[in-house]
């Protein structure tokens, strides 16, 4: 169920000032340009000191190469061929292997959805933890061990003195997914980008991480960037939200901006989507057809084919991202262009 949006955003407040993250043209493609214009193309957006924005999306809309994309950490086979990746007034993209290396796991963590495809089988969950702290913080074994602990206790580990001796196979998917989160926040990040963090765990152990990362998010004042399916986690957690489809951005919005006033009809699609509280019991909308895949993407509006709005001789034609206020932005041109009016679907 969908709670009411912006319920526990963490400071609610939007930060002036220069963004901590600011992603701008960002397009990322195969090697010489295989499936141009990219599998995910022009994606712009800021995240401020302390928010938390959430990438949203059906499968296959580029969420994760985005993610990834920040910290260099894109698969072999994938390339970012345009954009710049601003961290701190520092380019990720443009900056020395050793500047990134010292970006990841220091002022940037990650957390994946996969925990057990990020830790390593083969040294304890202590020594994974405390490898983080001599590595940015040149401390010596024993005094990373000791901080360790201090971390597995922070992220809800008990008898950690214990556990720091343990492998990543002797423990619950929960533990281990917390683990990864103790590794993420070990040099005290600015920013944590998390993709999917609860998505391979069950619905109570889901509540419990994202309790603790809301924990976190005020006591480390972090910003974060979360990639979810979940619309309930987004009104939950987050203050912003881009919303993906088909590598591009179809809307990027303060999280009420979503829920009260879609401006993009996939958007309003997504949300028809979701079951919510309060409201009458009528069946769910099901967003007929399939996200294109990248090679495959319409000339004109990406969601053309599949928008119950469209109109031929306009969506035909590719749209541009228009911002439609300070904060709020769509490349949908009819609703731009005031033609539309999309229902609200907390409101509407
Ligand atoms: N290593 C790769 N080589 C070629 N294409 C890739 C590779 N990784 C991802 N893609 C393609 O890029 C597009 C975006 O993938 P991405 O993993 O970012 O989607 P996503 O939004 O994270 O989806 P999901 O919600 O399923 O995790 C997809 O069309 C995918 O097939
Ligand atoms: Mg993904």
């Amino acid at each position: 169920m969908t709670p009411g949006p912006g319920q526990q955003n963490g400071t609610g407040q939007p930060s002036g000032g220069e963004p901590l993250l600011s992603v701008r043209g960002l397009t990322i493609d195969l090697p010489g340009g295989a499936v141009q214009p990219g599998l995910v193309e022009d994606v712009t957006f800021d995240v401020h000191r302390g928010r938390a924005v959430a990438l949203i999306g059906e499968s296959g809309c580029g969420k994760s190469l985005t993610s990834m994309a920040i910290l260099g950490l894109l698969p072999a086979a994938v390339r970012v061929v345009a954009g710049s990746v601003l961290f701190d007034g520092v380019d990720l993209l443009t900056c020395t292997r050793r500047q990134l290396r010292r970006v990841r796991g220091g002022p940037v963590g990650m957390v994946f959805q996969e925990p057990m495809s990020s830790l390593d089988p083969t040294m304890t969950v202590g020594d994974q933890i405390a490898e983080v702290r001599r590595l940015h913080l040149g401390e010596r074994r024993s005094v990373a061990l000791k901080r360790a602990g201090e971390l597995l206790e922070r992220v809800g580990i008990p008898k950690a003195d214990k556990r720091l001796r343990s492998y990543p196979h002797e423990m619950s998917g929960g533990m281990q997914q917390r683990v990864m989160i103790a590794a993420a926040i070990a040099c005290e990040p600015k920013l944590l980008i998390a993709d999917e963090p609860t998505t391979a765990l069950d619905v109570t152990i889901q509540a419990e991480i994202l309790e603790l990362l809301r924990d976190l998010r005020r006591d480390l004042d972090l910003a974060v960037v979360l990639v979810t399916h979940d619309l309930g986690v987004v009104a939950d957690f987050c203050d912003d939200v881009v919303v993906m489809y088909a590598g591009h951005i179809a809307e990027r919005t303060p999280v009420d901006g979503l829920f009260y006033e879609p401006k993009h009809p996939y958007s309003s699609a997504l949300l028809s989507a979701v079951p919510q509280s309060g409201r009458a019991r009528t069946n769910l909308t099901v967003i007929k057809g399939r996200v294109p895949s990248a090679g495959h993407f319409p000339a004109g509006c990406r969601f053309e084919p599949r928008c119950e709005h469209s109109v031929d001789s306009f969506c035909g034609r590719p749209q541009a991202d228009t911002a439609l206020s300070d904060d709020h932005r769509t490349r949908c041109g009819r609703v731009a262009g005031g033609e539309l009016i999309l229902k609200g679907a907390v409101r509407g």
